[in-house]
């Protein structure tokens, strides 16, 4: 067995990390030396950004087109690996554009830090003393950052809740156009030593809260029953009451949300963890009895068209971390001509919305499987060994056969070679 201590290897160039795999046959010379050139134009930034690296790992890059929201049209780039999402995003922006596109409304990006207080006996007491001390609380908190007050952030509000053996203060911070991380965990430190003085407790954790639920975003559209099709309305209706009654379908159902909302985040260099934590965090207190359930429902209009709408937290930044620090996440913000996280978190839940259509679109239609398979068949035809053109040739020959299944693109393979 290869052992995983390597001593040392933070302090290594990337090369020198790649050679210490190959010295141990984790890789061929040949394989380092792909992974090499994968970095040669992005390996010094991944270098800045993480830890250890040894290369980059590429994803793709597209556009999603015919977007309109609230009024006004935008070209969406998105990162991600799976096929058929970026399609299906532009397939279903443009089916509802006919009806004004997607509109939205959005709370003021406040998020939520938390700090744990342990060991008090006497919690509804100390509750009460800090709950006094709001006043100073924000003076400690708006010190720390300056220059967000000054853009109009800031300490919000104060809450004190009672969790268990614990009391847990809550931090509500608007953190303008970052995702804001960093602020408030900066100010939960700040705030530790008083909080020990006030409340006569010992503070355990001091961290922002994922559930950003102060931050919420609502998307809206309408698809014209002319555009879809009647029974098409009724089908998505359908989807729609199905993952708010059953949890298994909501987690499908929310898991196609986040297909278009992480693939935008991670495109904008934003966190695409925290996302998927609150918005997952967020379905849990939406389904029937307060279970987990769906981020976005729909209904028929009194015109029998289909409306759609989705909501849920949505902590994203224009500064700060990777989005300032990566140049393609800066170039994705250009194109997309975000100036402000505010728009940005529309744009990223009308995303959510018109994709979660476009798969229920394809579920209560023909399935998602021809669609799908149709753009996987260059995936399976790449992993069989084809290059070049025969990619494209092995992956037609396998649509117009209806079997996109490796051992089959050998085969195609075996016999373009063979002929
Ligand atoms: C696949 O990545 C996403 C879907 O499963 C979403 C859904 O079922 O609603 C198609």
């Amino acid at each position: 067995m290869t052992s995983s201590r390597i001593a040392g290897f933070h302090n290594l160039s990337r090369e020198a990390r790649l050679n210490a795999l190959v010295t141990r046959g984790l890789l061929s010379a040949a394989e380092a030396a792909e992974l090499g050139l994968e970095a040669a134009t992005a390996g010094a930034l991944a270098d800045n950004l993480s830890e250890n690296v040894i290369s980059v790992m590429a994803v793709p890059l597209g556009v999603a087109t015919n977007l309109t929201v609230d009024g006004v049209d935008v070209l969406v780039p998105m990162a991600t690996e799976e096929s058929s999402v970026i399609a299906a995003m532009s397939n279903g922006a443009r089916a509802c554009r006919a009806s004004g596109g997607v509109s939205t409304e959005a709370d003021a990006p406040c998020m939520i830090a938390q700090v744990q207080i342990t060991g008090l006996s006497e919690l509804t007491a100390a509750k009460a003393a800090v709950e006094a001390r709001e006043g100073e609380i924000a003076e400690v908190c708006n010190a720390c950052d300056p220059m967000l007050v000054k853009l109009g952030g800031g300490f919000r509000a104060l809450e004190v809740r009672i969790c268990g053996p614990f009391l847990v203060v809550h931090l509500i911070i608007d953190v303008r156009d970052a995702m804001g991380a960093n602020a408030v965990n900066t100010m939960a430190e700040a705030l530790a030593p008083k909080l020990e003085r006030w409340s006569g407790g010992t503070v355990g954790l001091r961290i922002l809260s994922n559930l950003a639920d102060r931050r919420l975003v609502r998307a809206r559209a309408v698809w014209r029953a002319e555009e879809i099709g009647a029974q098409m309305v009724q089908g998505i209706v359908s989807a729609s009451e199905f993952a708010a009654h059953d949890p298994y379908r909501a987690a499908t159902h929310n898991k196609g949300i986040m297909n278009g909302i992480s693939a935008v985040a991670l495109a904008t260099g934003n966190d695409t963890r925290a996302l998927e934590a609150g918005a997952h965090a967020f379905a849990a207190t939406r389904g029937q009895g307060a279970g987990y359930g769906p981020l976005s429902r729909y209904g028929q209009t009194a015109e029998g068209d289909l409306w759609g709408e989705i909501e849920l937290p949505m902590a994203v930044g224009i500064v700060g971390g990777a989005t300032r620090a990566h140049p393609t996440a800066q170039k994705a913000l250009k194109i997309m001509r975000v100036r402000s996280a505010d728009r940005l978190a529309r744009v990223v839940a009308a995303v959510g919305l018109i994709q979660n259509f476009s798969a229920l679109r394809a579920l209560a239609g023909e399935g998602i499987q021809r669609g799908h398979m149709g753009l996987h068949a260059r995936n399976v035809a790449i992993v069989a060994g084809a290059t070049g053109p025969e990619i494209e040739r092995v992956a037609k020959a396998m649509i117009a056969r209806r079997e996109i299944r490796e051992d089959v693109a050998r085969a195609i393979l075996a016999q373009g070679s063979a002929g």
